[in-house]
């Protein structure tokens, strides 16, 4: 009986925090946001969802915290601390793949599946995107683009002065290109030294170039060794590559592509985001700048997506998931995408919203085969992505010289990502 009445009685207590708790988050209106889109097309693109998002949510207030450049590498700095003392955001950013592991490992995101079924969101992505973002069958964030890493952007007028007509169809190619820029007067290639992730982009474009997709994801595998002959072909072109670079060597994204449209440089291997940065600057796409797949890797489409998460304990929940339901909704894609650079991740979004390269992007999406970026957090996670963004940061900072000590950093991310 006593028993009975302090089971009872813990119940009472009970029952008090679960009724109360929704009237503390109802008095909470903010949804707060944490992504590292601060530059032009990306404000721009996470603008157009934030629209629609305060359409749908007209009595939240949308407070965005975003943490500027480096593709995410300063921002996910402050999110490990701020998660670390118990300061979640009410969503936050990550990529679709091993990095979106590394938060299921550490129990910092919850599982979505019940919202993709009440959302309808098992048929409205690809299958095989839905697997990437699953772990021990569950769903944990909600995919709102798909990027392609693998492209090459240049100006056609400096092209024309340098008597480049059309794009190279190989690295072999490129280099030729290359030395014509030089000859012209001009850097070959824009390089972004800022935080070690553009170089590493470009490394991981040339790795996928010299020794083709299935020795690619050999590499993230353990199937394909860092210390084989194919990745040390690999490494030859992107030292060859790199001494065709601009001197500055700490220039974030943005700069090294203003390098390219202001005739400076020749070429950029770029995430397909540089194309809506540059739009946001006022340029157009064929006249001012244009692209083709990345020498050597035409037909293959190098992916990466990014998604919204919903963080344990965040402190708005509820506004955390009003906001995944518009990154989920075909409205919100569609207002994202356009701006943001990238397709949308559903498959029945509008083409014509679309410009002409990412109509082309949508077609090679269905079409090619598909690879994952390294640096945006498909093949490797967290630990491992560090790692690797350091050991290309730290060869090309050294002059591109010490081959063997690359190998040897590139083998060590290899393990910090298993263990990581
Ligand atoms: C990537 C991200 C893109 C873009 C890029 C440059 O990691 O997925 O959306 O923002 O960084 O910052």
């Amino acid at each position: 009986m006593f028993k009975k009445t302090k089971v009872a009685a813990v119940f009472a207590a009970l029952a008090l925090v679960v009724t109360t708790a929704p009237a503390s988050s109802a008095a909470n209106t903010d949804m707060e946001i944490f992504t590292w889109w601060a530059s032009g097309g990306e404000a721009a693109g996470l603008a157009g969802m934030t629209t629609e998002f305060t359409r749908a949510n007209p009595t939240l207030k949308f407070v965005n915290a975003t943490v500027a450049g480096a593709a995410g590498v300063n921002a996910k700095g402050v999110l490990v601390s701020r998660m670390k003392a118990g300061n979640p955001p009410d969503t936050f950013q990550a990529h679709a793949g091993a990095e979106l592991s590394s938060y299921v490992k550490a129990k910092q995101i919850e599982d979505l599946t019940s919202l993709y079924k009440s959302e309808g969101w098992d048929k409205s992505f690809p299958k095989d995107l839905i697997k990437t973002l699953t772990t021990g069958g569950k769903i944990y964030s909600v995919p709102v683009n798909i990027h392609r890493a693998n492209v090459l952007w240049w100006n056609p007028a400096a092209a024309k002065k340098a008597g480049i007509t059309k794009a190279p169809e190989s690295l072999d190619a490129m280099l030729v290109d290359l030395e014509k820029f030089k000859k012209s007067g001009i850097d070959g290639m824009a390089l972004a030294g800022n935080g070690d992730w553009a170089i590493a982009h470009l490394f991981d474009y040339v790795l996928l170039a010299s020794m083709g997709p299935d020795k690619f994801n050999g590499l993230w595998t353990g199937k394909t060794l860092w210390n084989s002959k194919d990745v040390t072909t690999a490494i030859k072109y992107f030292s060859k590559i790199l001494a065709y670079g601009n001197s500055s060597k700490s220039l974030d994204w943005p700069d090294a592509g203003k390098l390219v449209t202001t005739g400076k440089a020749g070429f950029f291997i770029m995430g397909d985001w540089a194309s809506s940065q540059w739009q946001s600057e006022g340029l157009k796409l064929g006249t001012d700048y244009t692209w083709a797949p990345g020498p050597g890797t035409d037909g293959v489409y190098q992916w990466l997506s990014d998604s919204f998460t919903l963080p344990v304990g965040a402190p708005n929940r509820s506004a955390g998931i009003a906001w995944l339901k518009v990154c989920g909704s075909l409205a919100g894609q569609d207002a994202f995408n356009p701006k943001k650079g990238s397709i949308a991740a559903r498959t029945d979004s509008n083409p014509a919203l679309y410009d002409d390269y990412l109509k082309a992007a949508m077609k090679s999406w269905k079409v090619d085969r598909l690879v994952g970026s390294t640096v945006h957090g498909v093949n490797y996670g967290n630990a491992g992505m560090a790692a690797y963004d350091s050991a290309v940061g730290r060869f090309y900072t050294g002059g591109a010289k010490d081959s063997k000590g690359f190998v040897t950093a590139l083998t060590a991310a290899a393990k910090a990502n298993r263990n990581g």
